[in-house]
C-alpha cells in the first residue's frame, strides 16, 4: 500500500511523525512530503527534522512539483495531510494546486483515491468550516486533531495514539493503538 503523507504547518506535528512510525510498522509504503513551516513547527514541537523523516523514506519538499504523487500517473493509495494547516485546507478546497502537498492531494480526488486532512485549528471561523464542507463534498475524510478520552489515556501519547489510530482505521490498518469502546464498564 502506497501512503502519501503530507506534513504542513499547523500545530501537531508529533500526529504526523507517530503516524509515519505506526505506518512504516504496518509495511505500509510512504512517501512524505513535508511543507517549509510544517518542517519549522515538527522541529520546534517535537525536536524532529528532516533527517529522523528520512529514516522511514524518501522525504519530498513542498515546492518539488516535478515529484511522482505530483502526476495523476503515479498509483498511490491514499494520502493523509497530518496536521492539515486551514492554509492547506483552504488550498485544496479550492483547487490551487501550488504546491506539492496541494497538487498531489488534487490528485487524490481527482483520481478518486482517498484522502484524509487531519485538521488543526481553533476556534474555526466560516472561511474554515465552509473549506472543510467543500473538501467532504469533494470526497476527502475530514478529521479534525481532537482526541477522544473514552479509552481513559493515562500519557500524551496516549491521546496522540487515539487520533493515530482513528485514521489508520480510515485507512484499514489493523492496530491496538487505543482501546474500543464495548459499552460502559458493568460495576
Ligand atoms: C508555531 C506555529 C503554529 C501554527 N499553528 C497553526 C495551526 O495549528 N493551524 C493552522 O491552520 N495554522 C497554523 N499556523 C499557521 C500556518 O503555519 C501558516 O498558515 C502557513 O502558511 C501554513 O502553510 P502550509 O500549510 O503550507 O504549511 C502556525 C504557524 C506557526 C509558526
Amino acid at each position: 500500500m502506497i501512503v502519501i503523507l503530507a506534513i504542513t504547518g499547523a500545530s501537531g506535528a508529533v500526529y504526523g511523525f507517530r503516524l509515519l512510525e505506526k505506518l512504516h510498522e504496518a509495511k505500509a509504503d510512504v512517501r512524505v512530503i513535508v511543507s517549509r513551516t510544517g518542517l519549522q513547527i515538527l522541529q520546534e514541537e517535537t525536536g524532529f527534522g528532516e533527517k529522523e523523516l528520512a529514516k522511514f523514506g524518501k522525504v519530498y519538499r513542498d515546492y518539488d512539483l516535478k515529484a511522482p504523487m505530483a502526476s495523476g500517473s503515479y498509483l498511490f493509495d491514499a494520502m493523509v495531510v497530518a496536521p492539515c494547516s486551514m492554509k492547506t485546507l483552504g488550498c485544496i478546497a479550492n483547487g490551487i494546486s501550488s504546491s506539492l502537498v496541494t497538487r498531489a492531494a488534487d490528485v487524490a480526488l481527482k483520481e478518486g483515491r482517498k484522502l484524509i486532512l487531519v485538521i488543526r485549528e481553533t476556534p474555526l471561523n466560516i472561511v474554515h468550516i465552509r473549506n472543510m464542507l467543500s473538501v467532504a463534498e469533494a470526497g476527502a475524510v475530514v478529521m479534525p486533531a481532537c482526541p477522544g478520552f473514552y479509552h481513559k489515556p493515562k500519557t500524551l501519547e496516549g491521546l496522540v495514539d487515539h487520533l493515530v489510530g482513528k485514521v489508520l482505521d480510515q485507512l484499514g490498518i489493523k492496530h491496538s493503538l487505543y482501546r474500543r469502546w464495548d459499552g460502559i464498564a458493568k460495576t
